[in-house]
């Protein structure tokens, strides 16, 4: 957990964004759950639009977001991009509190379950109780993330693999359950590492 870290977006860090979102087009991957980043093309405007985002005012259909590059420590590389937004109501958030992306090269090694964990972390420091989390229902890899940190399906929208799902997530229980899951997530990811040197 102390592994990784949140920073907020830089112009110092565009090289490194770049370089993340190069790497996302040549593994055919996409960028959702980034916020604004998957559509606006230009660096510079992309920090000037996260301004804008971070001051808006507060209401349901645009409350204020913030969007965090998920960093580990060891080699200070973005391993992941994180969005959050910040209201209470969930009844009517249907883009869900939390969007995540993990770079290709760094998927399936636990480390979303970790940078979840942390962006649970930062809604418990907003005094949100309770978030919804939304993904399509053939997104396996983001629907395990959530159980994975106690989420608990809501809702669903559509039709078979097209719907739409919603998933609840009381934020201090799963952070007080999940801590030592997390650690053992952590040593789990070390492991694949590992495994990918050998
Ligand atoms: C969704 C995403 C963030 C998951 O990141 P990740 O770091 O690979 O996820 P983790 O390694 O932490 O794994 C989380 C869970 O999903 C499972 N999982 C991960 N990738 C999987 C895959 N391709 N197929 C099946 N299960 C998968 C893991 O086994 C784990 O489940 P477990 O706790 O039961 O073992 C990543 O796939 C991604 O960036 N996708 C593109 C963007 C996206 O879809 N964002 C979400 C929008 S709703």
């Amino acid at each position: 957990m102390n592994d990784f870290f949140y920073e907020t977006p830089t112009l110092e860090r565009k090289q490194d964004v770049l370089d993340y979102i190069d790497e996302v087009y040549r593994c055919n991957s996409n960028l959702d759950g980034t916020g604004s980043l998957s559509y606006i093309q230009v660096y510079e405007e992309w920090l000037l639009d996260l301004e804008k985002r971070r001051k808006t005012t507060n209401n349901t259909l645009c409350p204020p977001e913030e969007t965090y590059l998920f960093i580990r420590k060891r080699d200070n590389k973005i391993i992941g991009i994180t969005n959050i937004r910040f209201f209470s109501n969930c009844d009517t958030a249907f883009k869900g509190h939390i969007g995540y992306n993990i770079r290709p090269t760094e998927q399936r090694k636990g480390y979303n379950k970790i940078n979840l964990y942390k962006a649970l972390e930062v809604c418990e420091e907003k005094g949100i109780e309770t978030i919804c989390l939304v993904c399509m229902k053939d997104n396996i890899a983001s629907s395990k993330s959530m159980i994975s940190l106690g989420a608990e399906l809501d809702d669903e929208y559509g039709f078979e693999d097209n719907s739409l799902q919603i998933y609840k997530i009381n934020v201090s229980k799963s952070i007080k359950t999940f801590k030592e899951l997390n650690y053992n997530t952590e040593t789990k990811g070390i492991q694949y590492d590992k495994r990918r040197n050998d």
